[in-house]
């Protein structure tokens, strides 16, 4: 039986600077998806990548001294080694400078031509450079005697000839969308702003600019280069072969199951795209999911404050499975949120080394002590037994529901529910008093304990690849039985273990650090 696809993408970030702890919290929610999708045993396709072009990249550059080409291969190679350290593992990285993108997505312009949606015109109107977006007046806010858009940044009037894409006709096609689809835009709060905006009425988008030339040409009109976002948002098809249909990639992947972005760029995915999309005759993905933003302590990042604290910074003082587990257990997805050097080292000494590093590293030992270095044998279970079996079983339940909706931090505590049950069960049972007075009954403790653990950890591999590894080859679990199709198999009483080493050191808190924010 052919498995079941899974096509998930992340917003491709402006190649004009260096990947922030914004850029970092994004790719790692995806990464854990596609890991949480390939250990159920689905066909998952990640695609990542960065957007290249544009009025921006080329100012940049220009400002920097180098070519805007120049600029986006440095910036590439800097997103490429923070996932290196992070340990993302997509499938394809697109980069819209790349000659198969250009190409498709002047094909995609074509279909769009053809199907009567494209004309000429003049644009007369505000322009956010940063945002790389259009705004209305009544958008716009005053901040220190300059004109500024929602997001803060500056607007400058532009006044050109510019190709329009028909988006007001797009309306009710687009409300009909949002209405079979309950899940299409999601979070649900997200999906009403964009549901309400589009019942307010959608101008037609100006698709092309003239004063600037860092972008795709478009076809026959040699003056103009594609508005940026027509140029990003093709991404997720042309790195899947668009427009060959007999593309396998294509073929299998197409529409996308999640398009995984932050919350300020819903616009552009829930709107302009689904319109593209049906304008070039082509399916609408089954979701556009918008996460929220991280702050630094509640403040946003910026030079201006010196609040910023490269990935990398973090990665080092942390360590990468810290730092994902942190960022998805802490934030509620969806939703804001903050990370602080406390909250970090908190959740690292209590959730990681304390109650489940600690869990495994005690049974381990007295298992290597006590059970000849073997695991132990199953004996009957009494009722206690049972019921953490049935906690652990009703918490996968929650779990794969949650991970589903995307909810990381609830799919989070419902494991660790179990971990702190397995905790409270160990020193109920105390099996290091049974050794003395009942040895069966203790080898079953060791046992219903360490299979619990087994299980967390195999669950618990998505969100943190290595240290789960590295817990399961303590268990003796092959590579091969660490998919969620081996979560029922149990362990094998008898093999051997290796010495039990723990997996999560505790952060030890040196009065310098301390003084961190
Ligand atoms: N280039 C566009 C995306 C094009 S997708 C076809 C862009 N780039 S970006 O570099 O500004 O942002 C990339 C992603 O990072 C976006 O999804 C954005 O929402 C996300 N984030 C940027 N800052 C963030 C935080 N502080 N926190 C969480 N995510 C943030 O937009």
């Amino acid at each position: 039986m052919s498995k079941q696809k899974f096509y998930l993408t992340t917003a491709i970030p402006y190649g004009n600077g260096a990947p922030h702890i914004g850029h970092a919290y994004e790719i790692i929610a995806a990464d854990v998806l596609s890991r949480y999708y390939r250990a159920a045993g689905y066909d998952c396709y990640f695609l990542a990548g960065m957007d290249e072009h544009g009025q921006k990249m080329q100012q940049t550059a220009k400002k920097n001294g180098e070519t805007p080409q120049q600029l986006a291969d440095r910036t590439a190679g800097l997103f490429q080694d923070m996932h290196r350290s992070l340990n993302i593992q997509y499938d394809d990285f697109i980069r819209t400078t790349e000659d198969r993108h250009k190409k498709a997505v002047q094909h995609l312009w074509q279909k769009m031509v053809e199907a009567g949606d494209i004309y000429l015109g003049k644009y007369a109107g505000w322009y956010s450079v940063r945002d790389e977006a259009y705004f209305d007046e009544k958008e716009l806010h005053m901040a220190e005697g300059i004109r500024c858009a929602p997001t803060g940044a500056p607007v400058e009037w532009v006044e050109e000839e510019s190709y329009f894409f028909k988006l007001s006709s797009y309306q009710q096609k687009l409300l009909d969308w949002y209405g079979k689809n309950p899940h299409c835009v999601q979070p649900e709060s997200r999906r009403n702003e964009i549901v309400n905006f589009v019942k307010d009425g959608l101008s037609d988008l100006s698709v092309s600019r003239t004063t600037f030339d860092w972008g795709v040409p478009v076809p026959g009109a040699p003056r103009h280069v594609m508005y940026v976002w027509v140029d990003a948002l093709s991404n997720y098809i042309t790195a899947l072969g668009y427009p060959d249909d007999d593309n396998r990639l294509l073929h299998n992947y197409w529409p996308a199951d999640c398009q995984l972005i932050g919350k300020d760029i819903v616009r552009f995915h829930a709107i302009y795209w689904p319109a593209f999309l049906m304008s070039a005759g082509l399916p609408l993905p089954a979701q556009v999911y918008g996460h929220g933003f991280i702050y630094n302590r509640g403040e946003k990042m910026s030079k201006s404050v010196g609040n910023v604290i490269t990935p990398a910074e973090l990665i080092d003082e942390y360590g990468c499975d810290q730092l994902r587990y942190f960022l998805l257990r802490e934030v509620a997805f969806g939703q804001d949120g903050s990370y602080s050097h406390d909250a970090i080292i908190s959740r690292i000494n209590s959730d990681l080394a304390n109650d489940l590093g600690n869990l495994a590293q005690r049974t381990l030992s007295q298992i290597a002590k006590n059970c000849d270095e073997k695991i132990p044998p199953q004996g009957d279970l009494t009722q206690d037994d049972q019921q953490l079996f049935t906690l652990l079983h009703n918490a996968k339940h929650s779990y794969h529901t949650e991970m589903k909706q995307l909810a990381f931090h609830r799919a989070l505590e419902a494991l660790w529910h179990v971990i702190a049950e397995c905790n409270r069960y160990i020193d109920a049972q105390a099996p290091w008093s049974l050794k003395k007075t009942d040895v069966p009954r203790m080898q079953t403790v060791l046992h219903v304990i360490i299979e619990c653990v087994r299980q967390i950890a195999i669950l618990l591999r998505p969100f943190m690849p290595t240290s789960m590894d590295a817990m399961l080859d303590q268990l003796a679990i092959g590579e091969g039985e660490r998919g969620f199709s081996c979560l029922d198999h149990g362990l094998v009483a008898g093999a051997a273990l290796p010495v039990p080493q723990g997996v999560f050191p505790r952060y030890q808190v040196a009065e310098q650090a301390e003084q961190k924010t």
